[in-house]
């Protein structure tokens, strides 16, 4: 049995709690899915400036009754530290009966404007998100005394450094001001292990797919954008040549990865920055015809579709592919869905979802 299905196993015998910001989004509401299918106790926080109502509804079509009575959601705003303190809290019933306010266990926190383009025509309002609404978190979580603080952080902290696999500590210079955000986050994060003790571990997501990923919108991320566009007969633009290549991950790899991080109990892993991805990469081109051939296969009618080529986007990076072997070595992460498998579920829910809208 590998690491996370014994956490798994370990996690329903002795359940715990859990505050997921972000949680109406795309990788909060998948983590939110997960942890109540293990009887997880769950406080969820979020604005919905990015995250749906009907993602948080569809998570509840997924859970019983009494797994959903074990999430406690609050609409709130990260910017706000009366609300993070908040967040921090879920009723739970004493000896007596009587129903006491205790602190979550973990933080998953994953609340932030994650995209490039609009932080760079809005740095301001990405920088209060992403670096005052995190700094109000790890006060928040240093005053509840969780036992650990597990972010959410990005591959674009590679910035300009051009050296293929990516490795934890061998960055460059951010490229937009999204990417110093979240390469602020790690400082914030490290300085508050060592001045407060209080215990992280910040996860560097590479491109990240998976069902309830938006893909509207002008921030969209390219599979679930490619993928609304194939099925409605809409263009498909690729940024620059095609050649650009990423590291996609399914969601659930980052789903074990979060749960790994806060469960560890290796002293060696924590206070750390992981890669969290699958270590292959996967060129623009590559992914238009990856994309083409299987929504063919998911039945999906697809007219002479040519992608439209366009200016490359100013902030990106060309080339991204991770070295995970920290990740594996020190938390026991072992990615269950490499791209092929990821994508094909995925379609199955984009193609349900959307073939028929
Ligand atoms: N998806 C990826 O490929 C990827 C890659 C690298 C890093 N990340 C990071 O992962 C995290 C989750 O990203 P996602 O793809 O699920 O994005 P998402 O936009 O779907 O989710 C973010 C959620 O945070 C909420 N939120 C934003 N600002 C908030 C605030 N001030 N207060 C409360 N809630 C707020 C949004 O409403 C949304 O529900 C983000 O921190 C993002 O930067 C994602």
């Amino acid at each position: 049995m590998n690491t996370y299905d014994s956490l798994q196993k370990q996690l329903v015998a002795e359940p715990k709690s859990w505050l997921i910001t972000g949680v109406a989004g795309f990788i909060g509401s998948n983590l939110l899915e997960t942890l109540l299918a293990l009887d997880q106790t769950v406080v969820g926080l979020d604005s919905f400036v990015t995250g749906y109502r009907h993602n948080l509804e569809e998570v509840k079509q997924n859970a019983t009754p009494t797994q959903w009575q074990r999430f406690h959601f609050i609409e709130g705003d990260i910017r706000d530290l009366d609300t993070c303190h908040r967040a921090m809290k879920y009723p739970s019933p004493d000896a007596n009966s009587n129903t006491i306010s205790k602190s979550v266990d973990y933080v998953l926190h994953q609340a932030a404007l994650g995209s490039v383009p609009h932080s760079i025509e809005d740095p301001i309002t990405t920088n209060q998100t992403n670096i005052n609404g995190f700094l109000n978190m790890l006060v928040a979580a240093r005053d509840a005394h969780v036992k650990r603080f597990v972010y959410a952080a990005s591959s674009s902290t590679y910035g300009d450094h051009a050296g293929l696999p990516q490795v934890e500590d061998n960055i460059g210079n951010p490229l937009s001001p999204y990417a110093v955000t979240k390469y602020v986050n790690e400082l914030y994060a490290d300085v508050f292990a060592h001045t407060y003790s209080l215990s992280s571990i910040g996860l560097r997501y590479f491109n990240i797919f998976g069902k309830r990923q938006d893909p509207d919108g002008a921030y969209a991320a390219v599979i679930p954008k490619w993928i609304a566009a194939m099925i409605k007969g809409d263009e498909v633009f690729i940024n620059g040549d095609g050649t650009t290549s990423r590291d996609y991950c399914y969601v659930k790899n980052a789903i074990q990865a979060n749960l790994l991080a806060a469960a560890t109990e290796n002293a060696n892993a924590v206070n750390q920055i992981y890669n969290v991805a699958i270590g292959e990469r996967t060129s623009l081109n590559d992914l238009f015809e990856i994309l083409r051939r299987e929504l063919m296969e998911h039945q999906v009618r697809l007219g002479d579709v040519k992608p439209v080529h366009r200016d490359f986007r100013a902030g990106d990076v060309l080339h991204s592919m991770a070295d995970i072997s920290k990740a594996k070595q020190r938390l026991g992460y072992s990615p269950s869905h490499y791209f092929d498998k990821g994508l094909r579920e995925a379609l199955d829910w984009y193609v349900e979802k959307l073939k028929n809208g």
